[in-house]
């Protein structure tokens, strides 16, 4: 049995779907039958699945809300997942928990090893670099997947918010120098069951245990990722608005973003086999399903 969490998010949807496709036997829960915020709900959710092995998809997500919502973010990225690997430790079962590229600065230059020194900008980054180390420092044995730029049919995200926006404005101004690679929530879903598979075959080994970074293949900015997700809608009869670069000071925000947030995944290949796709190839059919006439929220 695979106890999934944060079932409502972009992440825990894509979890969902696919272990309910491959007839895993799984339970997702979600807010507010498990939060968080309420420890018990925790222990309630963990001990009525009796799981094997756990996903934690659940965080607080909203980064720069996170810079006045202090206790939440804490609770959701940190306290929270600690008190579910705890729980996972005394059950002796795996736990994977993910995490962010804004653990780093951005200021490196060329992509992030799981081994570079964390500098977070922001309390969201503070918070999930404090949950993987708090997590870390018990016994469970814990995979942590460090990932980035998530996107979906589903939820809120950046790849949305652009074919939104591009229906009501005929001119967007997107920032053109942060770089990162963008990941879709269901390519990262299947790096996760490839992970569970991996522990299933060869029972738990001493070197799963630790940081992988799991992005999804190649490079943009956000500004090659619109101008992507446009000729990707226009070939299905979307009007495209224009995408125009202007730069990070040009789009203040209350949490400043890693400039170069890149993450090497080789680690993940060495140890666990598998690797994402690259970004571009994943992108034409998120979009497809973005357009849908369903896909309202
Ligand atoms: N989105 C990104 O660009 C991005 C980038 C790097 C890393 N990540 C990491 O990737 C993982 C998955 O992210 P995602 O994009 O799937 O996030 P998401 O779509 O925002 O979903 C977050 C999920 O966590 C739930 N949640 C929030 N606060 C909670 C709390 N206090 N207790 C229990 N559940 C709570 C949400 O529930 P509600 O629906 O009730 O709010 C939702 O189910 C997270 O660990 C995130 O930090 C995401």
């Amino acid at each position: 049995m695979i106890l999934v969490t944060g079932a409502s998010g972009q992440l825990g949807d894509a979890l969902s779907r696919r272990l309910a496709a491959r007839g895993t036997a799984f339970t997702a829960v979600q807010r507010p039958g498990f939060d968080f915020e309420k420890p018990e709900t925790i222990t309630a959710c963990f001990e009525a699945a009796k799981p094997s092995l756990v996903i934690n998809a659940a965080a607080y997500t909203a980064v720069d809300k996170a810079e006045t919502d202090q206790e939440a973010a804490k609770a959701g990225n940190h306290t929270g997942p600690l008190a579910l690997a705890k729980l996972c430790e005394a059950a002796d079962i795996p736990f994977i928990h993910v995490s962010t590229d804004y653990v780093f600065d951005g200021d490196k230059g060329e992509p992030y090893l799981e081994t570079d020194p964390t500098n977070p900008t922001g309390v969201y980054g503070a918070t999930k670099r404090d949950g993987e180390e708090s997590i870390l420092a018990t016994g469970a044995k814990a995979v942590i997947l460090r990932t980035a730029w998530v996107y979906s049919a589903h939820g809120k995200n950046f790849a949305r918010t652009m074919i939104n926006a591009g229906r009501k404005m005929p001119v967007l101004r997107v920032v053109a120098d942060q770089r990162g690679s963008p990941t879709a929530a269901g390519d990262l879903a299947d790096a996760i069951l490839a992970i569970t598979d991996k522990i299933s075959a060869t029972g738990w080994q001493p070197e799963y245990r630790g940081i992988f970074h799991a992005t999804g293949g190649g490079e943009t900015t956000w500004h090659g990722f619109a101008t992507a997700i446009f000729e990707d809608a226009a070939k299905h009869g979307y009007t495209a608005p224009e995408v125009q670069p202007i730069a990070t000071m040009d789009w203040p925000t209350p949490t400043r973003r890693p400039p170069d947030s890149r993450l090497d995944g080789h680690k993940l290949a060495s140890i666990f086999g598998t690797s994402l796709p690259p970004w571009r190839e994943t992108l034409p059919g998120v979009v497809a399903d973005l357009l849908k006439p369903d896909q309202k929220t």
